[in-house]
């Protein structure tokens, strides 16, 4: 996959400005603000942020929700340059959960996500393997059309400590369209020219930088870039 330059300067727009006072009315305030980029975050419980956004605003939605796949609390010990270790004891979110709990929690975010996604608009969600044929399903049910399934490589994941099965590499990212309406953009000549003049493939490998965060599914900024630029309809 290519090395990109490009350092999020793109993400302006997270949340319409025409709707702000809906917002306001809604008691949804960002906690980080810069109107010089027009960059608002807001942080909190997704499946009630979403609830207070107005219908069919969103370009573009990017999540990487809990995988449900902690068994066993383990503390994991690293010596990759990485965080030094990582207790998953705390990550309570993480922990796995019935299947009912998590078609049940997919399905609440991702018919909201579902709703404010402009016609057209597209979203980007990834997983391990025990989340993401939960989401695959849900996703379907909902009348989403799924437009991919990308493979993220990450050349440098960690071992399988325990040397009991094969080493994990990969995660999937699924691509989705709001429903079978409407015109999705993607910017197939500019995927073509970031991956060397060859058509982009749905497997895009990298390196994951060292970072000093404690959670291992933190995601490179090369891949949302990589989406942004793929499928932003602005
Ligand atoms: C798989 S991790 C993603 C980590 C992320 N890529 C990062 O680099 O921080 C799942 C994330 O979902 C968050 N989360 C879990 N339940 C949530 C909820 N109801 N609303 C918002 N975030 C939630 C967790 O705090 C965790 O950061």
């Amino acid at each position: 996959m290519y090395e990109s330059p490009f350092v999020f300067s793109k993400i302006d727009k997270m949340f319409c400005a025409e709707h702000e006072a809906e917002y306001q009315q809604g008691k949804l305030q960002p906690f980080y603000y810069n109107p010089d980029k027009e960059i608002k975050l807001f942080h909190g419980d997704s499946l009630s942020i979403l609830k207070k956004a107005p219908d069919t605003c969103i370009d573009m939605i990017f999540a990487d929700p809990p995988y449900f796949g902690n068994q066993s609390g383990l503390v994991i010990k690293r010596n990759d340059g990485h965080a030094d270790t990582f207790d998953t004891q705390k990550a309570t979110w993480a922990y796995s959960k019935s299947i009912n709990y998590q078609f049940e929690f997919h399905y609440t975010w991702l018919k909201e996500a579902q709703r404010i996604l402009k016609k057209g608009a597209t979203l980007w969600v990834t997983g391990t393997y025990h989340s993401i044929g939960v989401i695959n399903v849900v996703l379907q049910d909902l009348g989403f059309k799924i437009l991919n399934d990308i493979i993220l490589h990450k050349r440098n994941a960690p071992p399988n400590f325990k040397g009991s099965c094969f080493r994990a590499v990969t995660e999937t990212m699924l691509w989705a369209k709001k429903d079978s309406s409407g015109r999705t953009k993607f910017n197939y000549k500019t995927m073509k020219e970031l991956n060397g003049g060859v058509q982009m493939k749905n497997i895009w490998e990298y390196w994951a930088e060292k970072n000093p965060f404690r959670h291992p599914a933190t995601k490179q900024p090369i891949v949302l870039e990589t989406a942004i630029l793929a499928g932003n309809l602005n």
